[in-house]
């Protein structure tokens, strides 16, 4: 059973609450998704493979490590996983950027794909699906699905705020994927969105509705 990693930090727990409160502007919700993806891949590498190496200082010859294995890829689930892609490559500028294209039907919750464009080496890279909110699961299932269905094997989970149903789902179809959050909020309302979440993500980041 893939692992559920709450992050936390209190800085990212500090700007979850702006994240969440209706009150925050677009501006001020788009800087601080950034802000708490950057943090929150301090959580998310920390199981990162290191290696040795030597460098020579201006003093003497240090044995240090780097980071070793293989390189990553980012997934971001569209749209709303864009607003936490900078904030990721801003500590792993190296990472190739792969985007699935789903949204979710408002009426059947059922997520609908439109788009998919994975980088030509995706088999080689680590590959983390980025999506602010996992609520139902369908969004999240359909992409690591996608990336399945090409072979990938190594992915991991990062969203902001779950729904214990959302969790749960994702567990039973991908045992095998470890996800990373930011905080399991109550519950699913019966439109589909957590509570007390931080209502459309999309929307919030794009100032649309
Ligand atoms: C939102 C969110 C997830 C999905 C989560 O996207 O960004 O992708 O809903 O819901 P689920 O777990 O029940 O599938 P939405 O469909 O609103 O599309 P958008 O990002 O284009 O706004
Ligand atoms: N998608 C969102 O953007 N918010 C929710 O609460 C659920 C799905």
């Amino acid at each position: 059973m893939g692992k559920v990693h709450i992050c936390d930090h209190p800085l990212i727990q500090h700007k979850l609450t702006y994240i969440r409160d209706e009150k925050t502007t677009t501006k001020d919700f788009r800087a601080l998704v950034d802000e708490v993806a950057t943090l929150m891949v301090y959580e998310i590498t920390r199981d990162l493979p290191l290696e040795r190496v030597q460098v020579k200082t201006p003093v003497t010859t240090a044995d240090c490590h780097v980071i070793s294995g293989r390189m990553l890829g980012l997934i971001p689930i569209l749209r709303a996983g864009l607003g936490m892609v900078d904030g990721v490559l801003k500590l792993m500028p190296a990472a190739k950027v792969g985007h699935v294209g789903l949204y979710r039907d408002h009426e059947t919750l059922q997520p609908v794909e439109y788009y998919v464009k994975l980088p030509t080496d995706v088999l080689e890279r680590d590959l983390l699906v980025i999506d602010p909110m996992l609520a139902t699961g369908g969004s999240a299932n359909a992409a690591i699905e996608v990336l399945k269905r090409r072979g990938c094997t190594r992915i991991k989970l990062m969203c902001l705020i779950a729904a214990p149903e959302g969790v749960a789902s994702v567990q039973k179809e991908h045992p095998e994927v470890d996800i990373y959050v930011a905080a399991v909020d109550e519950h699913l309302n019966d439109h589909g969105y957590i509570v007390p979440g931080l209502g459309d993500a999309g929307d919030r980041l794009y100032g649309t509705d």
